[in-house]
């Protein structure tokens, strides 16, 4: 075995992977608020606009890089199981967050930082859900079509308003945003100590870091289904 290979397999090499793939699911969280912070103006051919745009331009790379993305989160998803399940039991009796805890971790191990695999397990169910929703649905159902410059596109702005008229989807994504917060709040903070990018007088400001970026990708996706909900553009722009 080389010593890269010897190195990924190693249960550090399993952390580093995990923390990067972490922080590349983060920059691909940031552009999809930014997208998706345009159903807040209540104009659909915005969101339409950016979604058959991506598409034009990234043209014969536009499946590569969704297969890179459904890559990122299998490695990601994949590998928490192992570390947490599997490779846990082998190599800490005692359990992570318990060993952390005697070592005087217990400010980084509070409530997200004990249950990353249930944040995440949750995250993974709405993502499944979330797929089939906004991408079979609108791929593949002939309801959801729009006509933008002549051209026929996926109508996402109309699928996204007719799924947050439900109250129950409206409570179903607030509270996935809720967690997303949990998981990232904790999750950026193990990223950059996993990445051995963490003096430990910086270990403070990286955790407020880490709330900060929770409360932004919480709060910023979590106003869209109530915004959409109870018509705010539609009252503040028309
Ligand atoms: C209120 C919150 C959200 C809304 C309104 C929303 C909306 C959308 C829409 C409209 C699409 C289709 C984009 C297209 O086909 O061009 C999409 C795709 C997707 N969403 Fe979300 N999303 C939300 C939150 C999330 C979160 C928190 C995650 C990840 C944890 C996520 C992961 C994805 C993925 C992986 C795709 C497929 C890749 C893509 O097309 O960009 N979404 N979402």
């Amino acid at each position: 075995m080389s010593a890269l290979k010897k190195m990924l397999f190693s249960s550090i090499g399993k952390k580093y992977i995990m923390a990067v793939s972490g922080l590349g699911l983060v920059g691909f969280l940031v552009t999809h608020l930014a997208a998706n912070l345009l159903l807040l103006t209540g104009n659909p051919d915005l969101l339409n606009g950016y979604g058959a745009g991506l598409k034009s331009t990234l043209g014969p790379l536009f499946y590569p890089a969704e297969a890179a993305l459904v890559g990122l989160f299998l490695v990601h998803i994949i590998l928490a199981i192992y570390i947490n399940v599997a490779g846990k039991k082998a190599a800490r009796p005692i359990g992570y967050a318990k060993a952390q805890r005697g070592k005087g971790g217990e400010s980084k191990f509070g409530l997200a930082g004990s249950n990353m695999l249930i944040t995440g397990g949750l995250l993974a169910f709405f993502l499944v859900v979330h797929l089939w929703q906004v991408r079979y649905q609108v791929q593949f159902g002939s309801k959801f079509r729009t006509m933008l410059n002549g051209e026929q596109v996926g109508d996402l702005y109309r699928y996204c308003d007719e799924i947050f008229a439900s109250p129950l989807m409206v409570v179903f994504y607030v509270g996935v945003m809720l967690f997303l917060g949990l998981h990232l709040r904790h999750g950026f903070w193990s990223a950059i100590q996993s990445l051995g990018a963490m003096k430990p007088e910086w270990s403070k400001s990286i955790h407020a870091l880490g709330l900060i970026i929770a409360i932004l990708f919480a709060v910023g996706f979590l106003i869209i289904p109530i915004w959409m909900h109870f018509g705010m553009a539609a009252r503040l722009f028309q």
